[in-house]
């Protein structure tokens, strides 16, 4: 039978697939700006035929209505990381959170959770019957590759990715068409405070470095900082638009790369629709599964690879902390510790953690991010082992290498101002002098 043929014979409607999910059934939902918001809305719309079916997700960008209370049967969350539309079901008990590093996802899949459905969302198939997972295939890929039954939703506005991102309309089970526009993620706020870390982070990239950038105003002030620079590369899990405006601007080449010279290379993709017209069938950007892209030993291929992350608190040892506040699971790790470890073991590798100096919280107290100690309950994210740079608008701390005392010191030379005679005062407690 022709892929044609196999393709019309697999075609149904979104709420047609949304009744091959079972009650009891682990779902894993493709990630991120690749969640099928046609299959979710279908199979919430079928929720009462469903008791227990769990949802397997690491960063949700869409509603998330499988998170509200009037589900608390028919659904439970496991997230692999908080979002907007996840975070308060995890707060009230009605998801859980399991800690994973995001490379390690694929494992977690295969080992561990033995999922029964992969909800996927893909390009239409080429020529040859393939489709591409588009923006996402990171733990999509791989999940779809160990699900019992896939369930696709194709969409012309579905980028075609290249490199490790197709899957054959043979190995789909239900095909839904179902044409939405892919999640966007909105330009971030960069202020003079993000302006400033942007720049002190810049000035520890050189020429021909590559690097891994995160989402939000910090890395996007990093970029504009990048302008006089040249040959740079890029070998991260994600990227945004701001990487196309140095590539098109020339200082993003990837000519000097260790590993896959001449291409970005990452694992899923998060921006405008600027962005996915870029990406799609382009030969400069290949995308290949987390356990790929984001192994520490992969990474390291790269001489000269440089991390850029953010966190919400460091204590005078170079604790961070980034994905909890307090006892409150905020975030998650993502591939925040897969990147440290792999700049750490890069020749010429540097880890950058950014952030700024202090928050104003919304009663309008000023909290220090550089701590004397983490906040009791918190969790370390990326330990004092594996630290190197911490970066805030006030300057550049370099832990990696230094006794606790002289971390201590470079630290709180980047704390807030109205912060720094009580972190002294700790300081001298601690070492005297
Ligand atoms: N004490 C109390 N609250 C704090 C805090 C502190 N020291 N630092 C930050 N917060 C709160 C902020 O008030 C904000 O709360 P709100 O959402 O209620 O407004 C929240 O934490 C997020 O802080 P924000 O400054 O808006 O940070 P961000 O959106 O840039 O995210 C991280 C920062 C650290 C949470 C985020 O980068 C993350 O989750 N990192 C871990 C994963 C990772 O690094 N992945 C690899 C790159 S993709």
């Amino acid at each position: 039978m022709s892929w044609q043929e196999l393709y019309q014979q697999k075609r149904m409607t979104a709420e047609q697939a949304a009744s091959h999910i079972k009650s009891g059934d682990r779902v894993v939902v493709a990630h991120a700006t690749g969640e099928p918001g046609a299959l979710i809305d279908a199979m919430v719309k079928n929720a009462k035929a469903y008791r227990n079916v769990e949802i397997v997700h690491m960063v949700a960008m869409g509603k998330g209505e499988y998170c509200l209370p009037e589900y608390a049967e028919n659904f439970r969350h496991n997230s692999l990381f908080l979002g907007a539309s996840t975070r308060d079901a995890i707060a009230k008990g009605r998801g859980d959170f399991t800690p994973v590093y995001f490379s390690q996802i694929p494992d977690l899949l295969r080992e561990e959770l033995h999922p029964n459905v992969a909800l996927l969302h893909l390009s239409p198939p080429d020529e040859h019957g393939y489709c591409s997972y588009g923006v996402s295939v990171d733990y999509t890929k791989p999940a779809a590759e160990i699900a019992d039954l896939r369930i696709a939703q194709i969409n012309p506005n579905m980028p075609r990715t290249l490199g490790d991102s197709f899957i054959h309309v043979s190995e789909l089970d239900c095909i839904v068409e179902a044409d939405e526009p892919i999640i966007e993620l909105g330009q971030a706020k960069i202020g003079e405070t993000e302006r400033a870390i942007g720049e002190h982070c810049a000035s520890l990239i050189q020429d021909g470095d590559c690097l891994q950038l995160g989402i939000g105003a910090i890395p996007d002030a990093v970029l504009l900082f990048l302008k006089e620079k040249k040959d740079l590369g890029i070998h991260s899990e994600m990227f945004s638009d701001g990487v196309v405006e140095l590539v098109e601007a020339g200082v993003i080449t990837n000519r000097r790369k260790t590993l896959h010279k001449g291409q970005c290379v990452v694992t899923f993709l998060m921006g405008s629709r600027r962005l996915y017209d870029y990406v799609n069938n382009n030969p400069s950007v290949a995308m290949y599964p987390v356990d790929y892209v984001n192994n520490p030993a992969v990474i390291a291929k790269n001489d000269n690879l440089v991390s850029i992350n953010s966190c919400i608190q460091v204590d005078l040892m170079g604790q961070v902390v980034s994905d909890s506040i307090g006892p409150r699971q905020f975030s998650g790790v993502g591939g925040q510790v897969d990147f440290v470890r792999g700049a750490n073991l890069s020749r010429g590798g540097k880890s950058i953690m950014a952030m700024p100096s202090s928050l104003v919280k919304k009663d309008g107290t000023r909290v220090s991010k550089i701590a004397v100690q983490i906040d009791a309950g918190a969790a370390v994210t990326t330990s004092r082992y594996d630290v190197n740079y911490i970066v805030t608008e006030f300057g550049v701390a370099k832990l990696k290498g230094k006794t606790l005392r002289d971390r201590a010191k470079a630290l709180i030379e980047i704390a807030h101002p109205d912060f720094r005679e009580e972190l002294m005062e700790e300081f001298h407690r601690r070492f005297g002098g």
